[in-house]
């Protein structure tokens, strides 16, 4: 106890002794708030783009569904924290090329059907690569990954029990 007590106080000398100046708040570095680059959530993206065809593919539906919702979240990003890009709202263009395949998915998620998943899959990165090019990114193609993002994901279905 005696140990804390001298602790805190010589904590508090030596605070004082070398009082920094802390610039105002408004003026701190921590005062610009962080905001996510669009490229940043594209990349994050591209992972659930890809690990949602190996979900898909497997036949892991609740993996594919959240797959799907993570990537669903990433798009809301879009719209939030860059409402414009290139002086276009993206929030329309989203819904204009991303929106159709995300119920499409979703249909076939809940369907457990990969025809339907294959084709829903496929209208999506379609829709990726329309937005890249409506933007001037048509050089940033999508297509169907042929190997997993990672190794260490198993996406077999887990039996359940
Ligand atoms: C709203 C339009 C829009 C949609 C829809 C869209 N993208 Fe993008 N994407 C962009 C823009 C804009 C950039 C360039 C961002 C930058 O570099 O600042 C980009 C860049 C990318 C990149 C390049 C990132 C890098 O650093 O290599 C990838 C990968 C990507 N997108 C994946 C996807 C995937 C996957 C989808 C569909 C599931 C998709 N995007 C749908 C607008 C879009």
């Amino acid at each position: 106890m005696k140990k804390l007590v001298v602790g805190a106080v010589a904590a508090t000398i030596l605070t004082a002794g070398c009082a920094v100046k802390q610039p105002p708040p408004d003026q701190s570095p921590q005062a610009k708030p962080y905001v996510i680059g669009m490229g940043d959530i594209m990349l994050t993206n591209q992972l659930h783009h890809s690990k949602l065809w190996f979900a898909g593919t497997a036949g892991n539906w609740p993996l594919a569904k959240y797959e799907l919702g993570e990537l669903h979240g990433g798009f809301a990003r879009v719209a939030t924290y860059h409402p414009t890009f290139k002086k276009k709202p993206t929030g329309p263009l989203v819904d204009e090329f991303v929106k159709n395949p995300f119920g499409e998915l979703a249909k076939a998620v809940a369907d457990k059907s990969e025809p339907e998943f294959t084709t829903g899959y496929d209208d999506l990165t379609s829709g990726c690569n329309g937005c890249h090019k409506e933007l001037g990114y048509d050089f940033n193609v999508l297509k169907r990954p042929t190997a997993p993002p990672f190794t260490d994901q198993d996406y077999a279905p887990v039996k359940p029990g």
